[in-house]
């Protein structure tokens, strides 16, 4: 096939192109290059997608079996880059979220590949509905449909993680084990250790999403492990074995977590309190996807080839970044106000 990918520099649109080439198709990239390096063997096409003569530009004599849009936030960008296409590529992948449903941003039930998905005109901007991601992200399959009808796939991801992550969330526990030394040897370790989780690595979103085009497949699919494939205690343990690190988890109850302020998912990457995952990514399966034939790696090997990419890079200061883990100075005072309890949520 000949593929376009819209982005392919980073994480998700990178692991396209790497499975894309490693699997004999012919790519072009198209990204700004700014926050990435495209891979050897593609051609890669500068421009911005919000710039139309940049789109002109792209098309011009060209044409493709399949764009893959990697970097799709905005409903009207979106929509612009479908029109620019629709008379040069025959399909149109989409990488959506599960977010664009809305039963799983509201945690209100668990969600099916035949959830509806927010409703949010295809020609939203970006301050729709206060710029919620998830209800852009259902405009955006609208805008997509708008220009390619019935020749659209949507992948309704739900957590992706693996080599070359941007948003950092596995990072965080990498490298938190990682000094995990001296006075700092012992990791606030939240909930309960047996909360089964469903995280999806980057490369069986690529090659599902690339084995889906070669098949001619269309529609919307949740794109998660079938079945839950981790449970919390196992991502820490796979993070210390990955990293060779001394850490030893304190595993604190979530009622005491939540006394004392530490939020959920951003404090505590991927964590999300016990309660809520019946209701959270966590309970979506993917039976469509597992029916085209989704294979998912096992999560060992997501944990270890992700700190491949990053275990030569000299020690960040934790947290990472805003919102991607607890600073170390404030991980010490919980641990310590958890020993003054006698370790034990109150009663
Ligand atoms: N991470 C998750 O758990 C998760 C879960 C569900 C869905 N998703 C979806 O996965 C997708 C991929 O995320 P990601 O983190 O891999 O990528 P990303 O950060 O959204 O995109 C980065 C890529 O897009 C290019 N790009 C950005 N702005 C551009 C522009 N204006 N014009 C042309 N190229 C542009 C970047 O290169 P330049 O900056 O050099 O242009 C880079 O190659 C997103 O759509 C996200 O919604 C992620």
């Amino acid at each position: 096939m000949r593929v376009l990918i819209i982005g392919g520099s980073q994480f998700v649109g990178r692991a396209f192109a790497a499975e894309a080439l490693a699997a004999g198709h012919r790519v072009t990239t198209f990204n700004r290059g700014v926050s990435g390096t495209d891979l050897p063997g593609v051609e890669a096409v500068r421009g911005d997608r919000e710039v139309a003569g940049d789109l002109e530009r792209l098309v011009s004599g060209r044409h493709w079996d399949a764009v893959v849009d990697t970097c799709g936030y905005v409903p009207r960008t979106v929509g612009a880059s479908a029109a620019a296409l629709s008379g040069h590529a025959d399909t149109y992948l989409y990488v959506s979220s599960i977010a664009c449903l809305p039963d799983w941003a509201q945690a209100v039930r668990p969600v099916d590949d035949d959830s509806p998905a927010h409703d949010c005109p295809p020609d939203a901007g970006p301050d729709h509905a206060d710029g919620d991601y998830g209800v852009l992200k259902a405009g955006c399959e609208r805008a997509v449909d708008r220009h390619f009808a019935g020749r659209t796939l949507h992948l309704r991801a739900g957590v992706i993680l693996g080599p070359h992550d941007t948003m950092r969330m596995l990072d965080a526990w990498l490298w938190r084990m990682r000094v995990a030394e001296g006075e700092h040897r012992r990791v606030l370790a939240p909930g309960n250790p047996e909360v089964g989780m469903r995280l999806i690595d980057v490369r069986d979103v690529a090659v599902f999403g690339l084995d889906c085009l070669a098949d001619g497949r269309t529609g919307a699919f949740i794109v998660n492990p079938p079945e839950k494939n981790t449970t919390f205690g196992e991502l820490l343990t796979e993070c210390v074995k990955a990293t060779g690190s001394a850490a030893e988890p304190v595993w604190v109850d979530e009622g005491f977590i939540a006394e004392h302020g530490v939020s959920p998912w951003t404090d505590l990457p991927m964590w999300v309190p016990d309660t809520a995952r019946d209701t959270l990514v966590w309970a979506a399966g993917a039976p469509r996807a597992r029916a085209a034939g989704l294979a998912c790696r096992s999560f060992s090997d997501t944990v270890r080839d992700a700190w491949e990419v990053v275990r030569d890079r000299p020690v960040p200061e934790l947290p990472l970044a805003a919102g991607c883990g607890l600073s170390l100075s404030r991980e010490k005072e919980l641990l310590a106000a958890w020993d003054a309890r006698g370790g034990a949520a109150a009663g």
